[in-house]
């Protein structure tokens, strides 16, 4: 019967949804703007996609995460002078610089893992075109599979917000922990990062935290979260986010000994290069006095939401899985060899049994004090 099989073709959006990794939503705003609209119905009323919709789709996300608007994207899909071949070696040509500018950067890596190790000290200026948000540019299109906001720590930041109408959330990447009920404007100089930000999420500025294009006291509160540590100049920025806001509102780590460097198992039982990147980072004392704030320590929940490299302290076979490290910039910052090493010897722990005799008290606890700190003016 050909008007069964005309229907077959066609994909309902919650299909498309799961086969292209984007959410529901995010394909109903595109047909709203019309960017990607779905030109037939099911017998149901659904909406559905054909061939050509998915091709168009593709064609949108790939740009989408290459970090182009959507206003560019659809003035690249919609271009008249280029036909569907053209259009494809077009994103084949972005994606392959894309690579290129990421096997760049793993060689930068490289190369100052090599002169650390030989007590040679990089200068700031080939730091800065390594990390911060050029590292994201390379690992952001990661991000959003694991990391997500995690209620009880969202709770803990939005308390600490008070009554602030106004926020500005430095660092903002996809928009995790931003406050639903208040006024927010995100500022994230990544565009990989921005372009995953959700439909309707917060508008976002392109800048960095050193250089905020706001007015002295624009906010009534200004708040980062997990990002300090990624600013080549975490004080200067700290003290910019005072300049533009009444009120600070930070999550960051205690890089001392006692807080994040020896106090979880997996950088000290597995992966002793994480106090290599620890070396620079100012300590709690110089952030909080930044921003002439206090800082008290939060604990991380046994069954943490947000992927980030602590959250699976009492879920060890998490680290096993690459997507969990991809959405880490601390794996990428250690270097592939260190990574799979230390994959390797935790696996062997786990199957023998030594990790659980080793961590047994670890079994017990709900939430665990691994440094992370919030710091409030
Ligand atoms: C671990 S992500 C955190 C994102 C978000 N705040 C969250 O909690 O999911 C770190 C973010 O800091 C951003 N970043 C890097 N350097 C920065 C800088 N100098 N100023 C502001 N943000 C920066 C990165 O691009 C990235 O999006």
């Amino acid at each position: 019967m050909p008007h069964c099989r005309r229907v077959e073709e066609h994909l309902t959006v919650g299909r498309v949804a799961e086969l292209a990794g984007v959410s529901v939503r995010t394909l109903h705003h595109y047909d709203e703007i019309g960017l990607v609209r779905p030109s037939a119905r099911t017998a149901a009323g659904y909406r559905a996609y054909s061939v050509d919709d998915v091709e168009r789709l593709r064609e949108v996300l790939a740009y989408r995460r290459l970090g182009f608007g959507l206003r560019e994207i659809a003035d690249l899909v919609d271009d008249p002078a280029t036909d569907a071949v053209a259009r494809l070696y077009r994103l084949r040509g972005l994606l392959l610089e894309q690579r290129d500018r990421a096997a760049a950067m793993v060689t930068a890596i490289d190369r100052e893992l090599t002169a650390r190790a030989v007590g040679i000290t990089t200068t700031s200026e080939e730091r800065l075109r390594m990390f911060g948000a050029q590292l994201y540019e390379a690992i952001g299109s990661a991000y959003p599979a694991t990391r997500r906001t995690e209620p009880r720590i969202a709770a803990k930041i939005w308390d600490a917000l008070g009554d602030a109408a106004t926020v500005l959330n430095v660092g903002a990447g996809t928009g995790s922990y931003e406050p639903p009920d208040r006024d927010v404007t995100a500022v994230e100089p990544s565009a990989v990062m921005r372009a995953q930000r959700p439909a309707g999420a917060a508008p976002c500025v392109a800048a960095g935290a050193e250089n905020l294009p706001f007015e002295d006291r624009s906010f009534d509160a200004a708040m980062a979260v997990s990002t300090v540590h990624h600013w080549p100049d975490p004080v200067a920025g700290l003290r910019e986010m005072r300049r533009v806001a009444r009120r600070v509102v930070v999550l960051t780590y205690d890089a001392s000994s006692t807080g994040r460097g020896e106090g979880f198992w997996l950088a000290r039982d597995y992966l002793p290069e994480f106090a290599g990147l620890l070396v620079d980072w100012p300590s709690l004392a110089d952030l909080t006095d930044a921003v002439g704030g206090r800082a008290e320590p939060v604990l991380i929940p046994w069954d943490c939401a947000d992927g980030f490299f602590e959250a699976y302290w009492r879920r060890p076979e998490a680290y096993l899985d690459d997507r969990v490290r991809r959405a880490v910039s601390v794996w990428t910052r250690v270097g592939p060899e260190a990574e799979q090493r230390a994959v390797n010897t935790l696996r062997g722990d786990l199957s023998s049994g030594r990790w659980a005799e080793r961590n047994r008290d670890l079994l017990a606890l709900d939430a665990a004090d691994l440094g992370l700190r919030l710091i409030v003016t």
